[in-house]
């Protein structure tokens, strides 16, 4: 186990190299196949404290439950607890904490408040999704892709719907292991052109092509179809105006004809469904949403055990 992401920071997909990537999926499928695997209580007396400033399911019950079977213990502070970036500095609460915990986890509005924290914290601080990425996501998914199809560099992967978070994340991702990732969206709703730039830039050194496009058509022969919702949390307001223009950026039927056989359909959820994916393709056998969900559970086990130097 490479003692390198002791300490570490987790901001961005971008903040691990591959080999790092491939060391948390690996210890991710431990703790899977046997949630002793580094020792039945390897987090005994290791707090982690769990910022929100957005609602969760998945990645708070995720990683509080993974602390508990751990043997460890998290705290969650809620959008009213600290007032992130209202009651005091960023520096403040990222000084203090790490006077009393062993990792931060945020989950935030804007991605300069994470890095933020990560600036001055001494301890690991972990991305929880903000406005810019969701890298805790992208784990689960990649540990998901390589339990279904055995692998992930050579795989063709299609993200359906907005260019946001999830899909920077991906594309991110997906540069790094070497899955070629195409990204389909609306004409006005790419993703970032920066995170465009630097995934393929990345993605050229490990033989992964990574495009933003706008036809449907580009699912042809897919190895893994992904969607996210239209309109990320904070995007309340635009979420009408945006069910016209995302309606066929979306996966149902159609989009499995185009795609291979054996596709795997992934959605990070909360889904809503009629709209990015129909509720009956999201019950088919291609379908990996659950296991998806769950992996959060084992992929942050496996990132707190590392980051916070107890896997072994
Ligand atoms: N996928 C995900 O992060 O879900 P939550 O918003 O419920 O945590
Ligand atoms: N893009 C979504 C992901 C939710 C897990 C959002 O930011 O709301």
């Amino acid at each position: 186990m490479p003692s390198s992401l002791t300490g570490r920071n987790f901001i961005s997909v971008l903040d691990f190299s591959a080999d790092e990537i491939h060391a948390v999926l690996a210890a991710a499928q431990a703790v899977k196949a046997d949630p002793a695997a580094f020792g039945e209580t390897p987090l005994e007396r290791k707090t982690l404290a769990m910022i929100f400033q957005k609602p969760s399911l998945r990645t708070r019950v995720s990683f509080e439950a993974g602390m508990t079977q751990m043997g460890g213990h998290a705290i969650y502070l809620g959008p009213t607890d600290i007032s992130l970036g209202k009651r005091e500095t960023t520096e403040d609460i990222a000084l203090v904490l790490s006077r009393y915990v062993d990792v931060i986890m945020a989950r935030v509005f804007g991605h300069h408040l994470v890095e933020e924290l990560a600036a001055s914290a001494t301890v690991p601080v972990i991305n929880a999704l903000s406005d810019f990425e969701h890298p805790c996501q992208i784990l689960a998914d990649l540990q998901t892709v390589q339990e279904r199809k055995g692998q992930l560099a050579g795989l063709q992967a299609c993200y359906i719907g907005d260019g946001n978070n999830v899909a920077h994340s991906l594309m991110y991702g997906a540069a790094r292991v070497g899955m070629h990732m195409r990204i389909i969206t609306p004409e006005g709703y790419e993703p970032d052109s920066e995170v465009l730039k630097i995934a393929s830039e990345v993605g050229s050194q490990t033989g992964a092509n990574i495009e933003a496009v706008h036809s449907l058509e580009a699912t042809e022969g897919a190895d893994v179809l992904y969607t996210d919702v239209w309109a990320s949390m904070g995007q309340e307001k635009e979420a009408e105006a945006r069910k016209a223009i995302f309606a066929d950026y979306r996966i149902d039927a159609t989009t499995m004809e185009r795609a291979d056989d054996d596709a795997v359909i992934l959605h990070c959820l909360p889904a809503h469904y009629g709209d990015e994916i129909d509720y009956a393709t999201s019950r088919t056998p291609n379908s990996a949403l659950f296991d998806q969900a769950e992996n959060r559970l084992h992929a942050q086990k496996a990132l707190v055990l590392l980051v916070s130097g107890c896997s072994r």
